[in-house]
């Protein structure tokens, strides 16, 4: 296989730009930057994301059975650094009815229930269902948008 080929093909590959929201294990908020996101079920709703298998989001997530993710909206370039720099103090959130934090001014969130991990490369793919819904404003942006790439 043609590397180079490879990395330009699986990067035409469109995602999406997200803040995913846990709780560490002595209950602090933690965000992180992801984008491996979609939808792979109608009923019940389930999605699938992918979490790089050492971080720290990953293990919140499987040791609490639960995630949300955050839409981000035009505009939101510099929420995304600071949340990629760790400077989680310059990000607005709320948190879900279940405690997961949420970004306030994002272009909509879901809540997502663990169900499943395939632990299979040096991301591990996490299935899990939509049980909360929040709308927001404005529509998602892609990772385009910002001239980013996390494929290849
Ligand atoms: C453009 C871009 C996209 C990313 N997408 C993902 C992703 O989909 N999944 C993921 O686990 N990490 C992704 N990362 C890396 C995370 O932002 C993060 O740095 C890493 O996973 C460590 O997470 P932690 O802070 O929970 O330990 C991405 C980073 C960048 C710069």
């Amino acid at each position: 296989m043609d590397k180079k080929v490879k990395k330009k093909v699986l990067q035409e590959i469109p995602y999406g730009a997200y803040i995913v929201g846990t709780r560490t294990d002595d209950g602090k908020d933690w965000l992180m930057f992801g984008t491996w996101l979609m939808q792979t079920s109608f009923k019940p709703p389930l999605v699938a994301f992918a979490f790089r298998k050492d971080s720290r989001t990953l293990a919140n997530v499987q040791r609490q059975k639960g995630f949300a993710v955050s839409f981000l909206q035009e505009g939101m370039q510099d929420l995304a650094e600071s949340v990629l720099d760790g400077s989680f103090e310059k990000v607005k959130t709320q948190p879900t009815t279940s405690g997961l934090p949420v970004l306030v001014d994002g272009a909509g969130w879901i809540e997502c229930h663990f169900l499943e991990v395939l632990d299979q490369g040096d991301h591990h793919v996490v299935l899990a269902e939509v049980t909360d819904v929040g709308a927001g404003n404005g529509s998602l942006v892609t990772l385009d948008h910002f001239g980013w790439h996390y494929g290849g």
